[in-house]
């Protein structure tokens, strides 16, 4: 695993571009697997930045995100689609035929289903993620197994809680119970994994999956497994590493 402790936010998302642009440049048809939450946006800004600049081209990458609530049609504006569109599809040359989000509108099975064969048919070649407080990785709460695929979890109220700040005014209320999210075994695929975590209720599960065991109930300690993964952290979220 390879640590890098930075500054603040910012410097964590100039850091986080340049992993997720070398390997766009290096491969212009690669597969990304993208993550939506606060921590992405700085980063999707200088990627939109790049693109316009130096004329980074996505015409032939395709994506496919970690996850998308329960219940929500892709035009929602609260859904994991819509916002992918507007922070970063919509700012650069990805063909949206080329962009794939877990199917939170479907049947259940059928869209886990078929996400776990789109997976398997394109092998992610950089695999973005965040984490939650509770060191979830996609939605993969607590108590997930490292063995799971794309599956429909029940979401924790912390989690809930988190995401209200963002989503949905604050309003808890309104935060969908359950999500389609791609499973731990789907994200130990990726050939490079890049986790970005700033702010100081990332300190714990960032202890974790750095210093402690491995445990299902901090998800992104599975991670310890992978044999590429660059962890980017803030000074707050590594607080508490020794
Ligand atoms: C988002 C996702 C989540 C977030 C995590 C951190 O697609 O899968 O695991 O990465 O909840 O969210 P933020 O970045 O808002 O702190």
């Amino acid at each position: 695993m390879k640590l890098i402790i930075v500054e603040n936010y910012e410097e964590a998302s100039v850091e986080a571009s340049k992993v997720m642009l070398e390997v766009v440049k290096n491969n212009p048809a690669a597969n990304l697997g993208l993550a939506t939450g606060s921590t992405p946006i700085r980063m999707y800004e200088l990627m939109i930045e790049d693109h316009k600049e130096n004329g980074t081209s996505y015409k032939d990458i395709k994506s496919f995100n970690l996850d998308e609530y329960f219940g929500l049609e892709a035009s929602h504006p609260q859904s994991y689609h819509y916002f992918m569109n507007k922070h970063l599809f919509s700012g650069i040359d990805i063909k949206l035929e080329n962009v794939h989000v877990p199917n939170g509108a479907g049947e259940i099975q059928e869209s886990c289903d078929d996400y776990n064969k789109l997976l398997a048919e394109n092998p992610i070649d950089i695999q973005l993620l965040g984490i939650g407080s509770n060191g979830h990785i996609g939605f993969n709460e607590p108590g997930t197994s490292f063995d799971s695929v794309t599956h429909m979890i029940e979401l924790k109220e912390s989690t809930r809680q988190d995401n209200a700040r963002l989503f949905f005014d604050g309003k808890i209320d309104d935060v969908p119970t359950h999500a389609i999210t791609m499973g731990i075994s789907n994200i130990m695929q990726a050939k490079k994994v890049l986790l970005v975590a700033c702010g100081e209720n990332k300190a714990e599960p960032i202890k974790v999956l750095v210093e402690g065991q491995k445990t299902t109930d901090v998800p992104a300690s599975a991670l310890q497994d992978h044999s590429d993964v660059v962890v980017i952290v803030d000074k707050a979220a590594a607080s508490l590493l020794t």
